[in-house]
Formats: C-alpha cells, sequence, structure tokens
C-alpha cells in the first residue's frame, strides 16, 4: 500500500509530514500533523527532523524553511500557490513604506518571504487579533488580505491602512448563502473563517481561524454548523465530532491550489525529495524576525 511506503521512506529519511486542514483527506491521514497555519510554523520552528515534506501551499513551505533554515523543506506539487500572496509585491510596499513611514507593517503570512523580510511582525488568522490589538494607538499597515483587516478595524476602531488582497475562495462567499443555509438549518450555528467579506463575519456565530473553527465546534453544546471556511476542514470535524452535523456554506469552498497534492505526490516528494524550497539568506534573516516575533507574541 501507498501508505506503507510513505511511512517506511519516511523514517528512513528522518521525515516529518507537515499537512493544513484544506488538504485532501488521504493526505491529512497520512500526516505527522495536520494544523493551521500558525500550528504548523510552530512545529516547523521546533521539530528534529531532517527533511519536511510540506503539504499546503508554497508560501507555507517557504515560511517552514524560514523558521528552520537547516532543515530541507520540500513541497510535494510546485504548483500549488496560494493566489492571495501574489496581490502584493516587494516594490509596491517599499513605494507604500517611503510614503508612510511611520506605520508599524503587520503582515498576514500568506505572502512571500521578500514582503515578510520588510514587515514589522507577521500574523495568521489565530492570532491576528491578539498581535494587531497590541498596536492599537499606533498608526497600521495590514497586509494583504483586506477582509481579515477591515474586520479588526471595524471592531477595534482601528487606524489602520488595508491592502487590497484577498482570498479567491472565501471573498467569493455571498450573504445570500447564510440565508439560504440558515433556512435550511435553523438550528445550526455559522462558524467562518476571517478571509470573508465583513457583511457575511457579522452574521457568523462565531469568526476564527481552521484551528478556531474546529475547537469551537468541538467543545460547544450545539449539534449542528455551517462552516464558512474551506471543505478539507469537514474531515478534522467530523471525524472529532460523529455525533454533529456538519454544513458547508457554498459549493464554492473549495480551494483549487491545496487540492493540488495527492498522495502519490507525498510519496514521489520523499523519494526524489522534490521540489526544495530555497530562501535568499539575506531575505530569510529579515523574515525570520517578523515571523519570530509572531511566534514571541501569540
Ligand atoms: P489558517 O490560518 O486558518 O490556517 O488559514 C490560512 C489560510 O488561508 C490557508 O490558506
Ligand atoms: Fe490562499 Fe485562499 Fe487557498 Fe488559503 S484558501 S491557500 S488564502 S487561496
Amino acid at each position: 500500500m501507498i501508505q506503507d511506503e510513505i511511512l517506511k521512506l519516511k523514517k528512513e529519511k528522518n521525515a516529518i509530514i507537515l499537512a493544513h486542514y484544506y488538504q485532501d483527506k488521504e493526505v491529512q491521514d497520512i500526516a505527522d500533523f495536520v494544523g493551521d497555519s500558525l500550528e504548523l510554523s510552530r512545529i516547523a520552528s521546533t521539530t528534529n527532523h531532517k527533511m519536511i515534506i510540506f503539504c499546503g501551499v508554497n508560501f507555507m513551505a517557504e515560511t517552514a524553511k524560514i523558521l528552520s533554515p537547516e532543515k530541507k523543506v520540500i513541497l510535494p506539487v510546485k504548483e500549488a500557490i496560494c493566489p492571495m500572496a501574489m496581490m502584493i509585491d516587494k516594490e509596491k510596499l517599499l513605494a507604500y513604506k517611503k510614503l508612510n513611514p511611520d506605520r508599524v507593517v503587520i503582515c498576514y503570512v500568506n505572502s512571500y518571504a521578500d514582503v515578510k523580510a520588510l514587515s514589522d511582525v507577521c500574523v495568521t488568522s489565530s492570532n491576528a487579533e491578539k498581535i494587531i490589538t497590541t498596536y492599537k494607538d499606533q498608526k497600521m499597515l495590514y497586509i494583504p488580505d483586506k477582509n481579515l483587516g477591515t474586520y479588526l478595524k471595524d471592531k477595534y476602531h482601528l487606524d489602520i491602512d488595508i491592502w487590497p488582497g484577498f482570498c479567491c475562495i472565501h471573498n467569493n462567499l455571498k450573504t445570500d448563502e447564510v440565508d439560504t443555509m440558515r433556512k435550511a438549518h435553523p438550528k445550526a450555528l455559522l462558524l467562518i473563517h476571517p478571509e470573508s467579506p465583513l457583511a457575511l463575519l457579522k452574521m457568523a456565530d462565531y469568526v476564527g481561524s481552521t484551528k478556531g473553527i474546529i475547537d469551537f465546534a468541538s467543545k460547544s453544546e450545539a449539534k449542528e454548523f455551517i462552516i464558512g471556511t474551506e471543505e478539507g476542514i469537514l474531515h478534522p470535524l467530523r471525524k472529532r465530532n460523529p455525533d454533529k452535523t456538519f454544513y458547508l456554506l457554498s459549493e464554492g469552498l473549495r480551494c483549487y491550489d491545496m487540492k493540488l497534492t495527492k498522495i502519490e505526490d507525498v510519496l514521489r516528494a520523499l523519494k526524489e525529495e522534490t521540489f526544495e524550497i530555497t530562501v535568499d539568506p539575506n531575505i530569510l534573516v529579515d523574515a525570520k524576525k517578523a515571523l519570530d516575533k509572531m511566534l514571541e507574541m501569540s
């Protein structure tokens, strides 16, 4: 079986397999650890394994490399990218900073190393609220996710400029879809990821990261939930809560890039050790400062 081959090779090569909650079920089930962006960053920064096979999208594998530069970090499918991470680049950020030198730059991890290197601190959807509110008396810029930024700006009345990037999956959600699902499942609670538009976040019973959503649903006394994030999360939700029912808010909640990695790719990545992530050492040092600061503050 392919799973046995993966386990054998993983041991021989002293590798750890990390997978995001949005990965295919089969990939999640073969991983040593399945988590959200923050949990996976933490593991990448502390693991003793020589090699990390990162099942996710490329900014996540790059983040693992920055946090553990001495490890070999492999992304099984080279084409797995996050479109949001490409909605900001170094040149545009430098131009903004020149005009606004007094703003603290807060950078969502869904970004590349050269952008992180120009930022004061990174955040994920798990710790953005905590970290951003510690700067609440200062002027800030939040890059690149307009929805998470707008949500926190609205909630805490912050002086924060917001970059116009977005997640093509969450940003597409519509309030009509909430109305339809609520009518169909009147007892269900709506749990939604902050990469979604503000109008939907205001309708939610809970707003949080993928791990936040899983924890909330697992602890809740409620039995039915409408889930406003990528469908991969249904696998851990159902595994941990066999007595509860989960409905996906929209059929559009499928991240094409997250779903590119198949179990066969994990095996190939272990065999061939491709595709290795590299980061320019000069950029890495500054990007690591922003990520280390995030880990300290969260
Ligand atoms: P989490 O921080 O909840 O993992 O979400 C990040 C994300 O957008 C994955 O694409
Ligand atoms: Fe990027 Fe959205 Fe896919 Fe996450 S779900 S990897 S933010 S496109």
